[in-house]
C-alpha cells in the first residue's frame, strides 16, 4: 500500500487522529455552494418514498446503524431496523410494503452483507450503500452509493470509518427530514463542526487517556462498558475496540440489563467504564454505577461537559446530544489502543481478525 504511518507508530493512532479531518471533508463534500445538502436526489426520493429502512451490517459498521437508527427516526421520523447481516436470512423479518435497505460497510466487501443484499435485490427492494470505498461491491451492486471521505483505513479496528458512518447517516436523516417538510431546528453542519472541533480537542489529551488505560487496565482480565439509550450503543463500540486489540474480554451493557445477570460478574477490582452523555439518564446510569461501586468495581465516568460530576474519570467537551457518540467513542478508541499498547498486541493486526471478511 501507499499508505504511510508518517511519525505514527501505528494506523490505528493515525487513523483516530485523522477523525477531525475526516469530519470537516464530510461537511465540504454533503454541501452545496448554498449551504444545502448535498446529495443525489435519487437518494433523496428513496429515502422520501420508502415507509420502513432495513440497516443491514456487521461489526463496527452495524453499531455505526444502530446511531444511525436513532437519527434517521428521531430526525426524518421514518421507522428503521438494523439487523447484523449474518444473521438476516435466518430471522428474515416481515418486509414492509416500502423497504429500503441500507448497506453499512467500510469496505464494501463485507460477504455476509453482500449475501443479503443479493437476496434483497432479487426481491426487487431499492438498496444504498453507505462505504468508503465506490466502486466495492457493495456499492457496485447497490442503486445508491454514499461516501464516507474517510481515505483509507489500514489498521483492522475500525475508527474512522465509524465516526464517518454516523456523520453521513446524520446529515441524510437531516436530508430526509427536509424533504419531508419536517421542521428542524439542527443543523447538522454546524453541529458535525463543533464534534469536529471536539474531537481535535480530544485527540490532544491522549497523555490523560493513555494514563487512564494504566490505571484501570494494566492487567485486568474484563472490563464492562455500560450506558443508557445512545450510550450504551457506543458502549458496544468501545468494548468491541478493547476486546479485539488488548484480547482483554470486554462487554457492553445497558445500565439497567445489570441486575439481570452481568453484575454476577463483578468482582473487587472489575474496571466498568460508565458513559454519561445524555441528561435524561444521567441519573440513572451513575445510579448503575453506585451499584457495580458496591461490589468492589473500579469504575471510570466518562462524562459529558455540564452533566459531569466529582469524581469523574474523564469529562468530553460539550456537543449537540444526538452527535455525542462521534466524540465519546474517541477517549474509549485511545484507551483500548493504550491498552493494547501496554499488552505489546499488534494493534494494527490483531491475531485472528481480518480487515474485509469476504468469506461468509
Ligand atoms: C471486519 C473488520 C471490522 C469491521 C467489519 C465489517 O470484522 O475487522 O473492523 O467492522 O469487518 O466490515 P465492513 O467493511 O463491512 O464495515
Amino acid at each position: 500500500t501507499d499508505i504511510e504511518k508518517g511519525t505514527y507508530p501505528h494506523f490505528m493512532l493515525k487513523e483516530i487522529d485523522e477523525q477531525p479531518f475526516v469530519i470537516r471533508k464530510i461537511i465540504q463534500k454533503y454541501q452545496n455552494e448554498n449551504d444545502e445538502i448535498k446529495l443525489e436526489p435519487e437518494i433523496r426520493e428513496a429515502m422520501k418514498n420508502c415507509d420502513r429502512i432495513y440497516i443491514i451490517a456487521a461489526g463496527t459498521s452495524y453499531h455505526a446503524g444502530l446511531l444511525g437508527k436513532q437519527f434517521i427516526e428521531k430526525l426524518a421520523n421514518i421507522p428503521v431496523e438494523v439487523h447484523v447481516a449474518s444473521e438476516f436470512s435466518y430471522n428474515m423479518p416481515l418486509l414492509s410494503e416500502k423497504p429500503l435497505f441500507v448497506y453499512i460497510s467500510q469496505s464494501g466487501e463485507t460477504a455476509d452483507s453482500r449475501s443479503v443484499l443479493v437476496q434483497t435485490k432479487k426481491l426487487g427492494h431499492p438498496a444504498l450503500t453507505v462505504t468508503n470505498v465506490p466502486g466495492s461491491t457493495l456499492s457496485r451492486e447497490a442503486d445508491y452509493t454514499m461516501h464516507l471521505h474517510a481515505g483509507p483505513e489500514i489498521a483492522v479496528a475500525s475508527t474512522k470509518a465509524y465516526t464517518a458512518q454516523m456523520a453521513v447517516l446524520a446529515i441524510l436523516a437531516v436530508d430526509t427530514a427536509r424533504a419531508k417538510g419536517i421542521e428542524l431546528d439542527f443543523d447538522p453542519m454546524q453541529e458535525l463542526g463543533i464534534v469536529a472541533t471536539a474531537m481535535e480537542a480530544l485527540t490532544d489529551q491522549k497523555e490523560e487517556l493513555e494514563q487512564l488505560a494504566r490505571e484501570y487496565l494494566p492487567t485486568t482480565r474484563n472490563c464492562f462498558f455500560i450506558g443508557r439509550g445512545i450510550d450504551f450503543y457506543v458502549g458496544l463500540e468501545g468494548s468491541l475496540k478493547l476486546k479485539e486489540i488488548s484480547y482483554i474480554q470486554a462487554e457492553g451493557f445497558a445500565g439497567g440489563e445489570l441486575k439481570h445477570g452481568t453484575i454476577a460478574l463483578i468482582e473487587e477490582g472489575t474496571p466498568v467504564v460508565a458513559l454519561a452523555t445524555q441528561a435524561s439518564v444521567n441519573y440513572s446510569i451513575r445510579g448503575n454505577v453506585q451499584e457495580v461501586e458496591a461490589r468492589g468495581a473500579n469504575s471510570m465516568i466518562i462524562s459529558m461537559k455540564g452533566l459531569e460530576k466529582d469524581g469523574d474519570a474523564f469529562i468530553l467537551p460539550h456537543v449537540h446530544d444526538l452527535l455525542t457518540p462521534l466524540v465519546s467513542v474517541v477517549p474509549l478508541q485511545l484507551i483500548s489502543y493504550y491498552a493494547a499498547l501496554h499488552r505489546d498486541c499488534d494493534v494494527d493486526k490483531p491475531r485472528n481478525l481480518a480487515k474485509s471478511v469476504t468469506v461468509e
